[in-house]
């Protein structure tokens, strides 16, 4: 059922993958005191590291020079290739302390394989399975003592990959950075988790058939960003997209997939239609809804039976997910024509019993019955 399969490409021993970085030493670290200030009240991404990962791709050489460096501003040239035609992928990961001091992470194996996917359709250099878990791995041995402990707190992994070379011509660039930064980071929403508003864009996509809507790529953020602007001022928190063919059916948020909980118990989420992210936490999220025995269905869902259904109460819940945001509740649905509250505008029973299995797994609270979970320190 679920999209992600992971079992394919585990990767050798992680200790050999490891291995391959070499490590050279901030000459300037963090002072002790300033680090732990920064891990008792994380923010979501305004502190980084010590240290990134870092690997160099040339056309005629591969993938070479595996290290992990000092964390600090790349030089690059006015004509660097990302700079103009936006040729950048990413990923967004954790890594979770658990109560006996040990750090993992999740499906890591999921991202990789997305990553490598989002690759290809930026026309960029795929970087190994090896090589992603062990970047991550290698960073996050390095900067241990920059995974917070507290609750809901985790070091956000960020891996990344986009075109150097210095090239003002469109074609796929023949030098190619790949770094892995990490940011300790609380709630991704200020307030922790409480309900957001969601407007509906009907005027903006963030992607069309054959775009590069399920690529995690920068550009599909910025398109996503005036409209975000345009939720802010009709008073919501996050946009949400419709498909771009017939402007009717739900899509996903700005950094974030969309799931509906019917009253009759079922749950739903738009369908992968090649312009929505696969996202690794609503893989997840199927699978668990599924093991309590729920219906889940992944489909086309018309905005106007969402909308419908919000008025005479055959939705029961809504909720965003992603990485950074888990599970996020939805308290109102807006747009041009429709303002609804979602239930009683509080979080919904099964989005809060979702959201905290989901998270006992990821800080080791409860058994990892899927095996998602990977020990990196
Ligand atoms: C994540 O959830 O990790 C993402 O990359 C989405 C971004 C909006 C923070």
């Amino acid at each position: 059922m679920t999209s992600t399969d992971s079992s394919a490409i585990l990767p050798a021993e992680l200790e050999d993958l490891v291995a391959l970085f070499d490590v050279e030493q901030s000459d300037a670290p963090t002072p002790d005191a300033e680090r732990e200030a920064a891990l008792a009240e994380p923010r979501f991404g305004t502190v980084f590291t010590d240290h990134m990962a870092r690997i160099t791709w040339r056309r005629d050489t591969g993938w070479l020079d595996r290290r992990i460096e000092k964390y600090g501003p790349l030089q690059l040239d006015p004509a660097t290739a990302v700079l103009h035609y936006a040729q950048e992928i990413f990923e967004g990961m954790k890594a979770y302390k658990h109560a006996d001091g040990s750090v993992w992470t999740f499906r890591p194996d999921a991202n990789a394989a997305r990553f490598a996917r989002s690759a290809h359709r930026l026309a960029l250099p795929a970087l190994s399975v090896d090589d992603f878990i062990g970047s991550i791995a290698a960073l996050v041995r390095t900067d241990r003592a920059w995974v917070p402990s507290g609750e809901d707190s985790s070091l956000y992994l960020r891996p990344f990959m986009f075109a150097s070379e210095a090239f003002l011509g469109v074609r796929p660039a023949a030098e190619v950075e790949y770094l892995c930064i990490a940011s300790p980071v609380g709630p991704y929403f200020a307030g922790g988790v409480r309900p957001v508003s969601i407007w509906v864009a009907e005027d903006y996509h963030r992607s069309g058939p054959g775009g590069t809507g399920d690529a995690k790529c920068g550009g599909n953020y910025a398109a996503s960003l005036l409209p975000q602007t345009q939720a802010q001022e009709n008073g919501c928190d996050q946009v949400c997209f419709l498909d771009a063919t017939t402007n009717s059916y739900l899509e996903e948020l700005g950094g974030m997939n969309v799931f509906v909980v019917m009253a009759d118990g079922s749950v739903h989420t738009p369908e992968l239609t090649g312009s929505i992210l696969e996202g690794v936490t609503r893989s997840s999220i199927l699978q668990l809804a599924s093991d309590r025995g729920r219906d889940v269905v992944e489909r086309r869902i018309p905005l106007a039976e969402l909308v419908a259904g919000l008025a005479d109460g055959s939705v029961r819940e809504v909720f965003a997910c992603g990485t950074a945001a888990v599970i996020t509740p939805v308290g109102r649905l807006a747009g041009g024509t429709f303002d609804h509250t979602v239930g009683d505008g509080e979080p919904g029973d099964l989005t809060m019993q979702i959201r905290t299995e989901l998270t006992d797994i990821q800080y080791g609270r409860a058994a990892d019955r899927h095996g998602w979970m990977r020990r990196l320190a």
